[in-house]
């Protein structure tokens, strides 16, 4: 029997007078007025430690929201102990019973604990509403969902048997544990980090980014409640070299599901290397490790503008430009940029950004202080440029209440400037404006100038210039979007990942990556 692949869950407007923006506001004013303590999660065991930090509104940074408990590396030895012991029963609990608490929590989460996962993104990662919604609600029910999906296609899979040999696969799990590492931006990668690896019948110790801590603990709430056995899924919160290096440097680490910063990952990628003989079997490495990805516009574009625009502004800003897939660079062609520039300069002047709970706002602040002084710095390379650089649009910060940085547009006069190359993750843009008969030459230096290549966009109607983007750019973007913003994924229908300095390109989102988190023994019977 084959199943139908679910449907994307519907995303929720939360106007005025629904019911969903109540429930919403009422778990927003709630959390507002508590300080939670979130606890390491050992075998179902709320562990608290001697050591916590806190998490904070970024757009309110004196306003703690929880504290959080921080484990050492007498916690991570616990953690992987427990792992192991929950291991055999959890891998021999048939599919359907492991997907059945999966599904439950998809199910769970689009009903009881929609407004909790939607208010503590907005609160503690500072994302929209509407963003919060995407992410925490719809794209985190899609990974739950999908996943199942896509483990039973896995599943299906099976080599050719006779009347006399009967030939099979069967998927174990990887031979370990998996470690499991969250960035603070999405909810939904957290629940995918974590619950691809579990779903394939592995254990996993979750790390969150702290600054993520109260909607990933949250998560953890909702899978215990969905029925996951004690000890599948182990929350691991704390400083990332203390969590990290007992971790990888077990006999018992199968895998690493990352995604985070490419120092990070290469860091990791070392420590694993260095551990290579301890090992019992070579972990598998999967990571995600962000981008400097382009929106490049071609002059058959020119009926197609205010797309443009609108790409380059949704695509930079939303979410403050904190999306590993957010635009950062635009490559403009001389004929174009007259018109474009003015429109772009007002849609840039009209964003509201504050409080994410003034439903009015489409931006909040960034999610700290380094990253607010990392962008200043930023900034004032730009305000400081000379000829080579000029700001268009926003170059305002204000500290004093939540790290705000109003959205910023930066011109460059050389295609190889800082701007243009390196991750700020942050609402810069930088723009390059190109002449219309070097096309050519602009499509090279799109391609040479960042190291990462994870998502990026081409503007334009000439079929024959999106032929040519497409092959000039193939390696420049795991996810290539045609008259599109470079940014917002569906779990189903656009696989999500990217090569170079970005990761290892095993498409979050689709079979691809589940298919990692098995290493199947393939068996032959003669009758
Ligand atoms: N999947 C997200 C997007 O496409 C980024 O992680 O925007």
């Amino acid at each position: 029997v084959r199943v139908p692949p679910p449907q994307n869950e519907p995303i929720l407007a939360h106007a005025p007078g629904s019911p969903e923006r109540a429930s919403l506001q009422a778990a927003l004013e709630r959390m507002a007025s508590e300080r939670i303590d979130i606890p390491i999660l050992i075998g179902g065991k709320h562990v608290r430690s001697h050591k916590t930090d806190t998490v904070r509104m970024p757009h309110r940074h004196s306003h703690v929201l929880a504290t959080v408990n921080e484990a050492d590396a007498s916690h991570v030895q616990q953690a992987i102990q427990v792992a192991l012991e929950a291991k055999d029963e959890w891998a021999r609990m048939p599919f359907a019973e492991r997907a059945a608490i999966f599904l439950r929590a998809a199910e769970l989460l689009a009903t009881k604990y929609r407004p909790l996962l939607n208010a503590s993104t907005m609160l503690g990662q500072s994302k929209t509403a509407h963003q919060a919604e995407i992410d925490a609600a719809c794209e985190a029910i899609d990974f739950l969902r999908y996943n199942v999906h896509f483990a039973q296609q896995i599943l299906s899979e099976q080599p050719v048997s006779s009347a006399q040999t009967w030939n099979m696969l069967d998927y174990r799990p990887l031979d370990g544990f998996v470690f499991a590492v969250a960035p603070f931006n999405f909810t939904s990668i957290a629940m995918n980090l974590s619950v691809a690896p579990a779903l394939m019948g592995n254990v996993v110790l979750f790390k969150p980014s702290t600054t993520a801590a109260l909607s990933n603990w949250y998560m953890m709430e909702l899978l215990r409640e969905a029925g996951l056995p004690d000890g599948v899924i182990n929350m691991l919160p704390g400083d990332g070299p203390t969590v990290g290096n007992p971790a990888l440097a077990s006999p018992h680490l199968g895998g690493i599901h990352f995604t985070g910063s490419t120092p990070t990952f290469q860091g990791m990628w070392r420590t694993v290397g260095e551990n290579i003989a301890r090992y019992k079997q070579y972990p598998r490495l999967v990571g995600e490790t962000g981008g400097k990805d382009f929106i490049f516009a071609h002059a058959s574009a020119a009926d197609d503008l205010d797309a443009l625009a609108t790409a380059i502004v949704r695509g930079g800003y939303e979410y403050q430009g904190q999306k590993c897939s957010a635009a950062s660079r635009v490559y403009v062609p001389e004929s174009l940029w007259p018109r474009l520039k003015p429109r772009l300069q007002e849609m840039i002047a009209e964003l509201r950004m504050g409080d994410i709970t003034d439903f009015r706002n489409f931006m909040g602040a960034v999610i700290d202080e380094k990253s607010f002084k990392r962008t200043s710095s930023y900034i004032e390379m730009a305000k400081h440029g000379g000829s080579e650089a000029a700001i268009l649009a926003g170059g305002e910060t204000d500290r004093s209440e939540g790290w705000f940085v109003r959205p910023t547009l930066v011109q460059v006069t050389n295609p190889r400037h800082r701007i243009l190359q390196e991750e700020i993750f942050a609402p810069v843009v930088g723009l390059y404006v190109y002449p219309d008969a070097q096309f050519e030459e602009a499509l090279r230096e799109c391609d040479e100038c960042a190291t990462y290549a994870l998502t990026g966009a081409v503007f334009a109607r000439d079929r024959k210039a999106i032929s040519r983007m497409m092959h000039a750019l193939r390696h420049t973007a795991g996810n290539f979007y045609i008259n599109d913003k470079p940014t917002g994924a569906v779990v189903g229908q656009q696989p999500f990942g990217g090569s170079r300095a970005s990761g290892t390109n095993d498409k979050a989102g689709s079979l691809l990556n589940l298919v990692r988190w098995t290493s199947p023994r393939t068996i032959k019977e003669n009758f």
